[in-house]
């Protein structure tokens, strides 16, 4: 077992004014989990600094001598991809922004940043690149089970975000995991969790009387194992396994407080915990709520695909729009995004060719079903139990086949052609433009 010796914080400086490296320089010394391995004062000498040093974040200027800051950015992710890359720029160079994230930068700060701002920012993109080198070189636990007997599984997380509540996130997430259980359940193990540790409800829609919840894991977080799991998972008559909410808001505080001093307290236990649930489940659905706090940021991060969903409404779509921006920002793939719309058949005066165009095109249209939606959310059935047959139902069991259809191709590694495109912000303007009829 290799001990996990206290990392610090690995950063590269490059920026061509001396005292700008120095002000940063500065800056970092306060915290005592950072270390600066290096300054450079050119792209070139940046790049070379890089390879050298093998730097967890680079804080990259964008105007330098010889190469640009973005030029210098699409060197290292290239060369160091393990480099967490923030850009640094003064106010009103934000134009680059779109061409330095599509270089593979991780974030931007503007100039002259305050030591809070630098530090998280420092912090939050060393936890991804954390997260991103964990799936590239997965450690050897999570390759071989328990007791090193069989290879681990390892299965996928779909995330369901609504950035607007009310919209049908917990009624996507729960009525998706009850039709994929019931389409891969012979062969695949499937599971549901709560990411909504304050006041989710995904008991309640499934109709569950949880006796443990994730909660019960904070205490033996840094050793989790299949044994632990099972113990705190409720299943499902439908044969899903549900790892549920706490039963009250302060009982999620253990989850969410960072009690080992090194930061990302919610993310770095909410990480622990899909760890072991993707080394036991094929596929694992979690809820979330609207609000991107270090817990939702770790599932969205660890997703492979994240459902958007939305109603026909413009602070809907607006919500939408402004996450897909902050999931360019956050160098998500485009693919890995995917929409869709509930109350697809309300007469809102918005059609849904005008949403997609403002959007991306959706994965699927979920009609309102008034009786299914009471059942489901007063008496915990499942809309796809209560009314099979429905078209509320077959919307659902339309949505699974495409959600699977998505993970095999993951499965077997097949690279799904992008042939759309994500409306551009401008485009998106336009268009909600059009719908409000300005
Ligand atoms: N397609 C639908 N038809 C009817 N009722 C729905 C539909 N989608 C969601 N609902 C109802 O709307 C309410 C809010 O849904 P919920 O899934 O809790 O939203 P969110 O998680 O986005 O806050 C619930 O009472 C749910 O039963
Ligand atoms: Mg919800």
């Amino acid at each position: 077992m290799d001990v996990e010796i206290h990392d610090r914080i690995r950063v590269l400086i490059v920026d061509d004014v001396a005292e700008t490296r120095e002000n940063l320089r500065k800056l970092l010394s306060f915290d005592p989990d950072i270390e600066v391995v290096g300054a450079a004062a050119t792209g070139e000498e940046g790049v070379e600094l890089a390879k050298e040093t093998q730097p967890h974040v680079v804080l990259m200027d964008i105007n330098l001598p010889g190469i640009d800051g973005i030029t210098a950015t699409e060197h290292i992710v290239r060369e160091v991809p393990t480099a967490q890359i923030v850009i640094l720029s003064v106010q009103g160079e934000t134009g680059y922004m779109r061409r330095a994230m599509a270089a593979g930068a991780r974030d931007f700060l503007v100039k002259p940043p305050s030591g809070d701002e630098l530090m998280s920012t420092i912090r939050r993109v060393y936890e991804i690149g954390k997260a991103q080198a964990a799936r590239i070189a997965p450690p050897p636990s999570a390759v071989m089970g328990p007791g090193g007997r069989e290879p681990a599984r390892q299965g996928h997380l779909v995330a369901v975000f609504a950035p607007k509540g009310g919209v049908g996130c917990t009624t996507v997430a729960v009525n998706l995991a009850v039709t994929l259980q019931d389409r891969l359940g012979g062969s695949r193990k499937v599971a549901i969790l709560d990411g909504n540790l304050q006041f989710g409800d995904v008991g309640v829609m499934l109709n569950l009387q949880p006796s443990r919840s994730v909660a019960d894991l904070a205490p033996q977080i840094d050793d989790l194992d299949a044994d632990m799991l099972t113990a705190v998972l409720t299943p499902h008559p439908s044969g899903l396994k549900a790892l549920l909410a706490p039963p009250h808001p302060e009982a999620a505080e253990p989850l969410l407080v960072d009690d080992t001093g090194t930061g990302g307290g919610g993310g770095r236990k909410m990480r622990a915990i899909l760890r072991q649930m993707l080394r036991e489940f094929d596929v694992v659905v979690a809820d979330t709520w609207g609000w991107v706090d270090e817990v939702t940021l770790t599932l969205l991060d660890e997703a492979v695909l994240i459902l958007l969903v939305i109603t026909p409404h413009i602070p809907a779509i607006k919500d939408v729009r402004q996450f897909m921006d902050l999931a360019g920002r956050l160098g998500y793939p485009m693919d890995k995004l995917a929409l869709v719309i509930n109350h697809a058949d309300r007469p809102t005066g918005i059609r849904l060719d005008q949403i997609e165009r403002a959007l991306m095109p959706s994965i699927a249209h979920i009609p309102y079903d008034e009786r299914a939606g009471a059942m489901s959310a007063n008496r915990g059935i499942p809309v796809v139990t209560e009314g099979a047959g429905r078209p509320i139902a077959q919307a659902f069991a339309r949505l699974a086949k495409t959600v699977s259809e998505r993970l095999e191709e993951l499965e077997s590694g097949e690279e799904e052609e992008v042939v759309e495109e994500w409306a551009s912000a401008e485009t998106s303007r336009r268009m909600l433009g059009r719908i409000f009829g300005s």
